[in-house]
């Protein structure tokens, strides 16, 4: 495939094994356009919407009205990735036609190209229902942040020989469900290697070390543009908060001072009609 053709769900499933695949998070169409242009795979309109983009404190706090008008926004600076959509909490847990009708509203209304949903065994009926309806699903085991009242924080999970059974059962069953791609958050990295070797779909790592098919992380983690808190498994390759908030305090300094706006940021006006309407030109125009 080249840089320059669209990524689709079929050339993600293919890259099993092969080139190591890439996903960045964006909620908005500057980002996503940036993202873009970075050549990045996939575009996860992730539900850290709620966190990093909303300030709230964990990522429940964020529904599926918000999450089909985001991806809209992030489908309109995509050209060439795959944009995925998470399926947020509330919108699945209750029965197969909420997950399937919301589902079919981020494609069709937000025109994403997959959905993201979390969790194993206990949404499976509910990933096979989704599928069945041609919407392809990317699943996500491991730390599923949905799950934090249950887990009882944003903990690494398959930690025990059960736990990392129960992990690597799970992956063979969202791919027997149907998952065209599978996310492992916070979970050791032997463990996401026996994953990554037990399935044959990519596997897309995120702090679950270096075996995985591919790597995702949330954008304002990698720029450098959320400092609430960072995950041992964040790198961070910019510091633009920072750089932001510079340029945003020689703007203020600036206006303070006056030197902002200065004359080729403001629009002047023929003499003559000036005079016609009684107006004065500004000093030195
Ligand atoms: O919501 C999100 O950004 C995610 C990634 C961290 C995988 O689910």
């Amino acid at each position: 495939m080249t840089k320059t053709e669209s990524v689709t769900v079929p050339s993600v499933a293919a890259r099993k094994g092969g080139e190591r695949l890439t996903m960045l998070t964006a909620y908005d169409y500057a980002l996503a356009r940036l993202a873009d242009a970075a050549g990045v795979d996939m575009v996860l309109v992730g539900d850290s919407l709620a966190m990093v983009g909303l300030g709230q404190r964990d990522t429940l706090a964020v529904g599926l009205d918000a999450m089909v008008h985001h991806t809209r926004a992030v489908s309109r600076g995509v050209e060439r990735a795959l944009v995925v959509a998470d399926m947020p909490f509330g919108s699945y847990q209750a029965c197969d036609a909420d997950a399937v009708r919301g589902a079919a509203r981020l494609l069709a209304e937000g025109r994403a190209g997959a959905v993201k949903v979390e969790g194993g065994e206990r949404v499976l009926g509910r990933i096979e229902a989704i599928v069945r309806a041609d919407i392809p699903v990317m699943g996500h085991i491991g730390l599923t942040p949905q799950s934090v009242a249950r887990m009882g924080g944003f903990k690494v999970q398959g930690r025990t020989a059960w736990a990392a059974r129960a992990l690597l059962d799970d992956a063979r069953r969202l791919e027997d469900a149907g998952c065209f791609a599978l996310v492992l958050e916070a979970v050791p990295a032997p463990v996401a290697r026996a994953a990554t070797a037990a399935v044959g779909i990519p596997t897309i790592g995120i702090g679950a070390g270096p075996h995985c098919d591919g790597q995702v992380l949330v954008t304002h983690d990698v720029l450098g543009l959320f400092d609430r808190f960072a995950p041992r498994f964040v790198k961070r390759y910019a510091e633009l908060g920072q750089a932001a908030t510079q340029a945003m305090a020689a703007f203020c300094a600036e206006v303070r001072s006056g030197a902002f706006p200065g004359p080729e940021h403001s629009f002047t006006m023929d003499a003559a009609e000036l005079r016609a309407a009684g107006l004065e030109m500004p000093d030195g125009e």
